[in-house]
């Protein structure tokens, strides 16, 4: 297929596919660093940033679901099978899912704490009290779907390289502006 015939995504899709993939998965690796840290005003510091971005990333989530279900995405590329076609929108949907759920949970794991979490110059609401057994729980679950984000990345990544080294069809470049 040549270039100028790609049915590419839209501009603010790809904006927020690649911005938000940035800060996710520096935010991945921020979340390591602070779990590696010794307390103090530098682990502090890297909590605060971690927590503003990931709040950052739930109201970009909001905005990306809002924008992609009223602007419809290119087809499928044509020839694909049926079951790539669903183990791939499997894949998409458990990433929204997760985009979601590692903030929720994020802001609920630090409300047990007893920290309040403010970011963009709001505070947001207290959804739970401070409650040493539920923090436990929801430091366990950030943790836990950190590594299920870690793994379905792999795969989602993983495809992508291999149509695009492999197979050698648009599915990366539907996803990158056009040089044309
Ligand atoms: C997409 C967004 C987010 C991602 C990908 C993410 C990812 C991570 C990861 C991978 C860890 C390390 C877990 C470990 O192994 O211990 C972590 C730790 C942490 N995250 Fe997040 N996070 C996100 C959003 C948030 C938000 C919104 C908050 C709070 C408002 C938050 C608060 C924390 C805290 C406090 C820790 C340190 C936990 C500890 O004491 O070990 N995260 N995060
Ligand atoms: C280097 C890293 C990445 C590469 C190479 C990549 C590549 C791609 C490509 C090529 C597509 C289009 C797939 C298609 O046409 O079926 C896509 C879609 C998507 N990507 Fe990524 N991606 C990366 C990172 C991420 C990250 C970190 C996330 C979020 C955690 C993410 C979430 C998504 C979602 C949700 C879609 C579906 C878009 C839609 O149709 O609504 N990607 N990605």
């Amino acid at each position: 297929m040549s270039r100028q015939s790609v049915d590419r995504f839209d501009t603010v899709t790809m904006a927020f596919h690649w911005g938000m993939a940035l800060v996710i998965l520096a935010l991945w690796g921020a979340g390591h660093v602070i779990a590696a840290m010794l307390d103090g005003p530098q682990r502090s510091e890297l909590i605060g940033l971690h927590k503003v971005m990931g709040v950052v990333i739930l109201v970009l989530v909001l905005a990306r679901l809002a924008w992609r279900f009223t602007h419809r995405p290119p087809r499928s590329l044509p020839g694909t099978p049926a079951f790539e076609r669903l183990v791939s929108s499997l894949v998409h949907a458990a990433l929204y899912a997760l985009m979601l759920a590692l903030p929720l949970v994020g802001i609920l794991l630090s409300q047990s704490a007893g920290y309040s979490v403010t970011a963009l110059g709001f505070e947001v609401p207290i959804l739970v009290a401070k409650d040493p057994a539920l923090h436990e729980l929801f430091e366990f679950s950030h943790q836990s779907l950190g590594w299920v984000l870690a793994l379905v990345l792999l795969a989602h990544i993983g495809a992508a390289l291999r149509h695009h080294v492999v197979l050698k069809d648009a599915t990366l470049r539907r996803m990158l502006p056009s040089r044309d």
